[in-house]
């Protein structure tokens, strides 16, 4: 890979191998108080590798955003963490337990180590300040030791970095577009060089063009820099794109976790075959949008059974009196896991039910 002059290095080591996680998650929950609390994460549990992007997809309101917010250690009330756990191990290879760090370390973590773009993001820009004011603040913060030139210097770096004319340090965030304006916030979250981005529908507000040009500069910098991304939106062909890995929430659960590039075609769980089944296929061919009848079940509720199944057309007893669990389906380049009774033997040949594989259209 050719580097441009950005001034920026990759990993300090040589990319490590493939199923090196940086990031373990492990039974996150998170409730909103409430008369009736709200249990948004219900117990999600996965595993970021280093250099992978992990895609997050899910309807609006499944919990992707408490989710993003309580690996990051950003919830505020009423959002509480009831319980988990999660574990960072930097490039260094020291393990940090990140729900024990204090205020302090978190801000350093949250520049050096993991960074966030949140769709809202380009208008967090502090309208008043310029952008090379506001990248010399993150440097002034993070590393004291920097001169001005070389502030100066690593701003124009990352600026060119994504895009955007260096000459732009001088300007105010509404002299740019929408599009630039959030690629100056993704810089600002490169700026540190972290090991882990997490992007929560980062181009959501943007159109087509725009987002897919962001997209292709977010992936050309990740191969350069070695960063692993979590990826987070609603538009599961996107995703499916982008991810190497994708993990499907439905009503604050992960409830399918695979391979990106096959899921497209041999998703096991009916709520990811109907998710498939909504959107136009990446031809760009419009298929019919069938979508899903029904909306997403009530968080603060507590449902016996599967949350899908009031919405789900091969339900069958079990899948109204008993939760299914993630089970690993032991298919080739797994972890591939879903909850569906239909993919558990036991359930199935009880009740003479197939698998749902194959079954999609
Ligand atoms: N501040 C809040 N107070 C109470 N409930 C909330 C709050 N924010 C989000 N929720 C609820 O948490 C659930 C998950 O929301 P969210 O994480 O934003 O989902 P997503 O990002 O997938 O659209 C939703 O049912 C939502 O209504
Ligand atoms: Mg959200």
């Amino acid at each position: 890979m050719n580097a441009p002059a950005t001034g920026l290095t990759g990993p300090a080591e040589p990319a490590a191998g493939p199923r090196d996680v940086v990031l373990r998650a492990r039974d996150i929950r998170v409730e909103y108080d409430g008369e009736r609390p709200t249990r948004a994460v219900r117990g999600v549990s996965f595993e970021l590798r280093r250099g992978e992007v992990l895609g997050i997809a899910g309807e609006s309101g499944c919990g992707k955003s408490t989710l993003a917010y309580a690996l990051t250690r950003m919830l505020k009330a009423p959002a509480r963490m009831t319980g988990g756990s999660l574990t960072f191990r930097t490039r260094e290879g020291e393990e940090l337990d990140l729900l024990s760090l204090d205020d302090e370390e978190l801000r350093t973590f949250r520049w050096t180590r993991l960074s966030m773009v949140f769709q809202s993001a380009m208008n967090a820009l502090n309208p008043v300040t310029t952008i090379g004011r506001q990248f010399g603040d993150i440097f002034r913060a993070h590393r004291p030791d920097m001169g001005k030139d070389e502030r100066l210097s690593r701003t124009r770096a990352l600026l060119e970095m994504v895009g955007i004319d260096a000459g732009r340090t001088s300007s105010y965030p509404h002299e740019l577009s929408g599009g630039m304006r959030q690629r100056v916030v993704i810089a600002m979250a490169l700026a540190l060089e972290p090991e882990v981005v997490i992007m929560d529908e980062p181009t959501t507000a943007l159109d087509v063009v725009v987002q897919r040009e962001i997209l292709d500069e977010v992936e050309r910098l990740r191969e350069e820099l070695g960063f692993s991304v979590i990826f987070i939106t609603h538009d599961l062909g996107l995703l499916l794109e982008i991810s190497d890995r994708l993990a499907v929430m439905y009503a604050g659960e992960i409830i399918e976790y695979a391979p990106a590039e096959e899921l497209a075609t041999r998703a096991a769980h009916p709520y990811t075959q109907g998710l498939l089944r909504s959107f136009p296929d990446l031809t760009g061919v419009r298929r019919e949008l069938r979508g899903i009848p029904g909306s997403p079940p009530d968080l603060r509720a507590e449902p016996p059974g599967c949350a899908f199944a009031d919405r789900c057309e091969h339900a069958f007893d079990p899948c109204r009196s008993s939760a299914p669990r993630l089970l690993d389906l032991g298919r080739p380049g797994g972890p591939w896991t879903a909850a569906c009774h239909l993919n558990d033997p036991g359930h199935r040949s009880a009740a003479g039910a197939p698998t749902t594989e194959g079954r999609q259209s």
